[in-house]
């Protein structure tokens, strides 16, 4: 098979959605593997999901930096330690600046809990976004996997899956509906990415 497909992983909490991309990573034929992962809180579960998977990890505390682009240098930092193709945000919950995104045209991917461009934009995010979706009356929401550029989730939408919004739901129960759509899509988009780099 061509070459894989070399993914950092971006995350700051559980890691569910790292945990989908680690497993399908597993299976022989697919097309990525993942080098990395950072996390910006020392805390996050997701780095030990990743240990548990052999992934070199690196944790780059925001809160040790005042200002953002010192956090964001760090970050570069340990990314040119590695060959990496494409970055994945899953649950990273920082906004990244222009500079950063603009280092990497078309190289950062993000997953988010809500049918973009709807729900999406700063301070739209966990359960935020599903709170929003409630409030609002909504009858459907879902995931959409996303290239990221500097305005905040408006970049161009790679996929998409619904999932129906139920009267008696709270917060609890769609996020779970919503996040086991994204376990499905986000290995998928980085499959579907994987087939269009190819020569
Ligand atoms: C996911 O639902 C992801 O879409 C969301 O945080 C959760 C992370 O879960 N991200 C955002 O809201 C970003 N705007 P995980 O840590 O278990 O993958």
């Amino acid at each position: 098979m061509p070459d894989k497909l070399n993914l950092a992983v971006l995350i700051s909490g559980g890691g569910s959605n790292l945990q989908a991309l680690i497993d399908a990573c597993a299976a022989p034929d697919f097309p990525a593997r993942i080098q990395l992962v950072i996390s910006n809180r020392p805390d996050a579960y997701g780095i030990e999901r990743a240990k548990i998977a052999n992934i070199d990890t690196k944790i780059i505390d925001h809160n040790k930096y005042t200002k953002r682009i010192e956090f964001e240098k760090r970050v570069q930092n340990a990314l040119s330690n590695y060959p990496i193709d494409l970055i994945c945000l899953a649950g990273f919950m920082r906004i990244l600046t222009a500079d950063f995104i603009n280092h990497w045209p078309k190289k950062i991917i993000n997953t988010h809990p809500a049918l973009l461009p709807k729900f999406g934009g700063k301070g739209m995010y966990g359960e935020h976004v599903h709170r929003a979706v409630l409030e609002a009356g909504e009858t459907e929401s879902g995931a959409s996997i996303h290239y990221v550029i500097p305005e905040v989730d408006q970049g161009p939408v790679i996929s998409q899956a619904k999932v129906p919004v139920l009267a008696a739901d709270t917060i609890n129960t769609l996020s779970t509906r919503v996040i086991e759509q994204e376990h499905k899509l986000y290995p998928e988009a980085v499959k579907k990415i994987a087939s269009e780099r190819r020569p």
